[in-house]
């Protein structure tokens, strides 16, 4: 029997057509972007969480002269947020990246292993977040949840989805 999976998502021309909240959001992720330490693949990339009690939690891309020691900023910023905050929940994640290896009018796309962790981070807290994501041309687009981005994830189909 053949099957197929749709994923929802929202579109816009421009991050300004978000919310406040989320405005909010993305220029946090833009700022820290900044702090990526980047010497190897020159891209900077940004990640702003915003917690359930309003706090925002912020990570850069941080590399490694050995090439896999280093991490992506949305698990530098999602093991912060564990490790510091571990009773409080994940409501929404931005993610904005600066660099030549996409093209601007592409939207930074978290990497399979990124995709895993934030999975398992709606497992832990039980509850789905929203992931904004944003092309270097401000286009930009928002996801419900992270299962969404990683169908058939390891270990928590089940769990997460109807
Ligand atoms: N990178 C991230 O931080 N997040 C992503 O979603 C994709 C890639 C980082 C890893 C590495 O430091 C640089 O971007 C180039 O791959």
């Amino acid at each position: 029997m053949e099957k197929e999976f749709s994923i929802k998502y929202t579109q816009f021309k421009h991050w300004n057509e978000l919310a406040s909240v989320d405005q909010k959001l993305v220029a946090a992720a833009n700022e820290v972007m900044h702090t990526a330490y980047a010497p190897y693949s020159k891209f900077n990339v940004g990640a702003a969480l915003l917690m359930s009690n309003g706090e925002i939690i912020k990570g850069s891309n941080q590399e490694n002269i050995a090439y896999p020691s280093g991490l992506c900023a949305e698990r530098v910023a999602l093991f912060y947020a564990g490790a510091n905050l571990p009773e409080t929940s994940v409501e929404t994640l931005c993610i904005v990246a600066k660099g030549d290896l996409v093209p601007v009018d592409t939207i930074l796309s978290p990497c399979g292993a990124c995709r895993q962790v934030m999975v398992e981070t709606e497992v832990r807290q039980k509850k789905e977040y929203r992931i904004i994501l944003i092309s270097q041309n401000d286009a930009t687009i928002v996801f419900n949840s992270a299962v969404d981005m990683l169908p058939l994830a390891f270990g928590v189909q089940a769990i997460i989805k109807k």
